[in-house]
């Protein structure tokens, strides 16, 4: 197969699942459809037509690629603006504060939503289809549930056994780019740097954490994609059931990996988590939903992140010689990474009373959708936002990791992930060149590149 076909092709063999009835199945599916993808679809195609920033943002398909002009029409428009999804802003102040008030959840009550929609939502709730943005994820849930989750996992992501894994990720790194070297030998042409090594590195990390077979690393990062592409409001009918595919596939495979941990459990953290007593015990869907936000988060930003950081490193070589010369200075790239085209470029959340905001007073219920990636461009925090500088003194300043109870539990795992990675393929192939067009991935909230033809030099 030619290193620059595709990666992440559904997996060969899919793992038995439970038996739903025949009928159900595509009655739920059809339900969940259409309220998650197919109205909001023509809602913001409609928006988009009327000139709404938030719509068009989510619908043109030039913007996927090129958000930056956009934002900054949401900056030229105000601090908070309004759109077809409640109001949004490009502020670095604004977001911050939204993230770190407690005024502001990230749930809304889906059992008192009225008529045809709510019915959809609840027919439509089921597990085996869930994905990483869907609750009981931590991601989507507010104290006290938040904090009863986060707890249970974050034990395993503290500075100190972060730092433990370091050895690890550099002898993986080394053996991806062995990998790497030899395809590059074999190949006409360039080698696609997210299929060799960007997305191979993240995916073996998150599973040895999280003690899942490492042999399974392609089903991961098949399913990983499809549970990308569910973060995205408004799929297309075939993708959205290429991606419920994804997700069935991952949660048949949690169940029989809970149960293997059942019988034998080991000493990883899922056979912890799996083994909880009394009181503290997960739910079967609170257990799944754990695991897989932190199997998918764990691996389908980082491989974003490296690849971002590539393209903008080959952009300004001189950065990237300098770096080579002076590799200390690779955790401030990496930051500057973080900020300049960020992984994951948009979040929400919804006022939980009634609030002042901006100046602005904001009705509990309001959704505030928050541009990451254009608070990572504010010229009031970064001076000269749009120019890539690896040796900014405050991009740490960014919210490319978000902020506040939510703030991303993997934060010091990616970077370090990020910082070995990027430091052994530049000491490796110093003359690394990106050669023909990139490809970026069909994803809005995340942002990343599919395909990223390199050559070694
Ligand atoms: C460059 C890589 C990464 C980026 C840019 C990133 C970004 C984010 C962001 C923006 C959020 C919060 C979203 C919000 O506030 O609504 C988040 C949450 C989270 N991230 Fe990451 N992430 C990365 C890597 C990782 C890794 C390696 C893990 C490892 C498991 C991870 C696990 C999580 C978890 C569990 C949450 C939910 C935290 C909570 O809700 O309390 N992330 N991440």
């Amino acid at each position: 197969m030619s290193s620059l076909t595709a990666r992440r092709q559904p997996p060969a063999v899919p793992v038995s699942e439970p038996a739903l009835s025949p009928l159900l199945r595509p009655a739920r599916t059809a339900a969940r459809y259409a309220v998650r993808h197919g109205l909001p679809a023509r809602y913001l195609a409609r928006a988009a037509r009327r000139g709404d920033l938030v719509g068009r943002l989510l619908r043109e398909p030039a913007l996927r690629d090129h958000p930056y002009g956009l934002y900054e029409q949401v900056r030229a428009a105000g601090r908070l603006v309004p759109s077809a999804l409640g109001l949004v802003t490009a502020s670095h102040a604004v977001t911050q504060e939204v993230l770190r008030s407690d005024r502001f959840g990230v749930g809304w009550d889906r059992s008192h939503v009225p008529g045809l929609v709510g019915w959809a939502l609840r027919f439509g709730d089921e597990l085996d289809a869930s994905g990483v943005a869907e609750r009981p994820s931590m991601l989507v849930v507010d104290a006290p549930d938040h904090t009863r989750f986060r707890r249970l996992v974050s034990r395993a992501f503290t500075p100190r056994t972060t730092a433990a894994f370091e050895p690890m990720i550099r002898r993986t790194a080394d053996e991806l780019l062995d990998d790497l070297a030899v395809s590059a030998a074999g190949a006409d042409g360039p080698v696609d740097l997210v299929d060799r090594f960007a997305a191979g590195l993240p995916v073996l990390v998150i599973a040895e954490l999280l003690g899942v077979p490492t042999d399974r690393r392609e089903d991961f990062l098949a399913w990983g994609a499809a549970a990308a592409a569910t973060l995205d409001t408004g799929l297309p009918l075939r993708r959205y059931l290429a991606a419920e595919r994804g997700l069935r596939a991952m949660h048949a495979f949690l169940r029989e990996h809970f149960e293997r941990l059942r019988r034998d459990p080991g000493d990883d953290l899922v056979s912890r988590l799996v083994g909880l007593p009394g009181e503290e015990a997960l739910t079967e869907r609170e257990l799944h939903a754990t695991v897989m936000l932190l199997l998918g988060a764990g691996f389908e930003t980082t491989v974003n992140l490296l690849g971002n950081a590539v393209v903008a490193l080959d952009a300004h070589r001189d950065q990237w010689d300098a770096l080579r010369a002076e590799p200390a200075g690779w955790a401030g790239a990496v930051e500057e990474a973080l900020r300049y085209d960020s992984p994951v470029q948009l979040t929400g959340r919804t006022a939980r009373a009634d609030v002042e905001l901006a100046g602005q007073r904001v009705p509990a219920g309001t959704r505030v959708t928050l541009l990451l990636g254009a608070a990572n461009r504010d010229p009031d925090v970064f001076a000269d936002p749009a120019r890539f500088d690896v040796t900014r003194h405050n991009a740490r300043d960014h919210l490319a990791f978000s902020a506040g109870v939510h703030y991303c539990l993997g934060a010091g795992l990616a970077r370090l992930e990020a910082e070995v990675a990027l430091r052994a393929l530049t000491e490796r192939f110093p003359r690394l060149r990106v050669a023909g067009r990139p490809a970026r991935r069909d994803l809005r909230t995340l942002r990343g590149f599919e395909v990223l033809p390199v050559s070694l030099g």
